[in-house]
């Protein structure tokens, strides 16, 4: 059965946790694993924009030794001239994964679904899961062992960023928090989901429309923009429902003493967030968007691993994944 990456909890803590050691390890020594050796070739296909995610898979691969592919939809003959499950079917005769940024989370399991290479979600409406790889990361090299801290995320809790905080910090065990206007709530099954993942790992999930309810006490404070891509139509109205959601200094006075603040970019600065915060001093954003690069090619060099015949044998995707094994 081969491992994809479409949402947060498609690992268990076990294994999220040794993709995010790998991912230290690979940034400490950027060049010292090539498991794409080769070169073999990973398709990124985005069917919206990206500076982040394309530059860091478009880098990482080739730090691994692989040939990026970068595919525009717009070019190619996925969105509609082409089906997710015969596209998939002539790129696994081709390359070693599939990372894809799309609208409908059901394209990714349709795809996954038909092949037997790795598919990777770089973003779908409904989750993030490779950025939160990388917030989990950078939130561990600034605050240390990731369970029993608290995160409060702030503004549009039904977004991908929102709904992929619930399922990577229950699974991480961490205390996560949503703070969202009662119509901009986070899926139901979601949250239960998130919920069952937290009672497993010690972890805890809080939903509410109180800003200052999510944000007291709070380790790490994150938001993400009110408009996320394909819902520029509704840019008037969310603008005015998310007014009382903006993360200021105001809000911040209420989190720990030492907390951080994080934004996956692009930013809205004024709106989601003032300048004073992003650019002040609790601002880990620039750390968090560098580590798009090491997360995902721990994720990449782990997935390669999980479905290599090896796996199959008895051995275990971190044993394989696992820098001197
Ligand atoms: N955070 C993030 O995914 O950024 P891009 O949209 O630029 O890839
Ligand atoms: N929620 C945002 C994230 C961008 C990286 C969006 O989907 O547009």
């Amino acid at each position: 059965m081969t491992r994809h990456f479409l949402r947060d909890d498609d690992l268990t803590q076990a294994e999220q946790s040794a993709i995010l050691d790998l991912a230290v390890e690979m940034k400490r020594d950027r060049w010292g694993a090539k498991p794409l050796a080769g070169p073999q070739s990973v398709a990124v296909i985005f069917d919206k924009s990206s500076t982040r995610t394309r530059v860091s898979f478009h880098v990482g691969i080739s730090d691994l030794g692989g040939s990026p592919l970068i595919i525009s939809t717009a070019n190619s003959q996925l969105g509609g001239k082409e089906t997710p499950t015969d596209t998939a079917r002539v790129l696994e005769r081709m390359v070693s994964a599939i990372v894809w940024r799309t609208y409908a989370q059901s394209g990714l399991e349709e795809m996954a679904a038909s092949t037997t290479v790795p598919v990777v979600n770089a973003l779908s409406d409904d989750f993030h899961p490779c950025q939160l790889l990388a917030d989990l990361l950078t939130i561990r090299e600034h605050r240390g062992a990731l369970a029993g801290q608290t995160v409060a995320f702030v503004g549009d809790g039904a977004s991908n960023m929102a709904q992929s905080y619930l399922l990577a910090c229950a699974t991480a065990g961490m205390h996560v928090r949503v703070a969202s206007p009662v119509e901009f709530a986070p899926a139901p099954q979601v949250v239960t989901d998130a919920e069952h993942r937290a009672a497993e790992t010690g972890g805890s999930v809080l939903v509410v429309t109180d800003p200052v309810a999510a944000v007291a006490g709070a380790d790490v404070v994150v938001t993400d923009t009110w408009v996320s891509m394909g819902k520029e139509d509704e840019k008037q109205q969310r603008l005015a429902t998310f007014a009382g959601y903006r993360v200021d200094d105001e809000l911040l006075a209420h989190a720990a003493d030492d907390a951080v603040f994080m934004h996956c970019l692009p930013a809205d600065r004024g709106y989601e967030v003032t300048a004073e915060v992003i650019d002040g001093p609790r601002s880990i954003i620039w750390d968090e968007a560098e580590n798009r690069l090491h997360a995902q090619k721990a994720l990449l060099a782990w997935l390669l691993a999980a479905n290599a015949p090896t796996a199959a044998d008895g051995a275990t995707a971190a044993d394989v994944a696992t820098p001197g094994n």
